[in-house]
């Protein structure tokens, strides 16, 4: 491989958090900075892959050279990853997209009128298992499992159930993953663990594309 081991691939990845409506003025939301999906980003344009970034709200800049589509829901993610991961190379999901959302956004401010409120909420897609099972297949779908306990074992469940080729599982807690600038990750496939020691997000990032643009020559 020269310096651009990913020349002429297309890479499309979400990233950050979203944000499920609550009414006009409030929202749920997650911790996820964003900051893993953007060094991946920034790592896939510099080693020369056209890089497509869909994101939540998050407090970063975009990368040199990478198309950015910001979005806020689940919804709005999912609609966006399927325009756009058709026949691309790499699609990598980062984002940490929101398990549920509430059924309906009230159309109005929710008043404080009860002690209790209850909210009913609705399973939201998951983009990941829709794009591994999209007619124009990315040839490569790559997730991400933040887990507190029991990491390898819940991110084997996570590839077979939606489909992947790869998932890096990274341990939340004792000081990693959410917000922060290091990580550790452990990619999974069918056949093969790897670990991939603590690092910058931006090194671990090259580490893992460097492993797939190996994967799609062997394609
Ligand atoms: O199931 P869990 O959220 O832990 O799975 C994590 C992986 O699935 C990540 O790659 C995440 O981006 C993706 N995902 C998704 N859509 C969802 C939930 C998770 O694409 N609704």
């Amino acid at each position: 491989f020269g310096p651009k081991p990913l020349a002429g691939k297309r890479l499309v990845l979400t990233a950050g958090p979203t944000r499920e409506p609550l009414d006009p003025v409030r929202y749920l939301s997650n911790h996820s900075s964003g900051k893993m999906g953007f060094a991946i980003a920034a790592a896939a344009a510099a080693m020369g892959a056209e890089v497509e970034l869909i994101t939540g709200p998050v407090a970063l800049a975009t990368p040199a050279g990478v198309k950015r589509t910001d979005v806020g829901s689940a919804l709005e993610m999912h609609a966006a990853a399927l325009e756009l991961a058709g026949g691309c190379d790499i699609f990598i999901g980062c984002a940490a997209v929101a398990d549920y959302r509430p059924v309906a956004a009230n159309e109005h401010k929710i008043k404080k009128d009860g002690d209790t409120l209850s909210v009913e909420m609705v399973k939201n897609p998951d983009i990941i298992s829709d794009v591994a099972a999209m007619a124009a297949r990315p040839a490569l779908v790559v997730g991400f499992a933040a887990e507190t306990r029991d990491v390898e074992q819940y991110a084997k469940g996570k590839l077979a159930r939606k489909g992947l080729d790869l998932i890096a599982a990274n341990a939340v807690g004792n000081g990693l993953a959410f917000g922060t600038d290091d990580n550790q990750l452990t990619l999974i496939s069918k056949d093969q663990t790897q670990v991939l020691p603590q690092a910058s997000k931006a090194k671990l990032a090259e580490q893992l594309l460097a492993i797939l643009a190996n994967r799609l020559s062997e394609h």
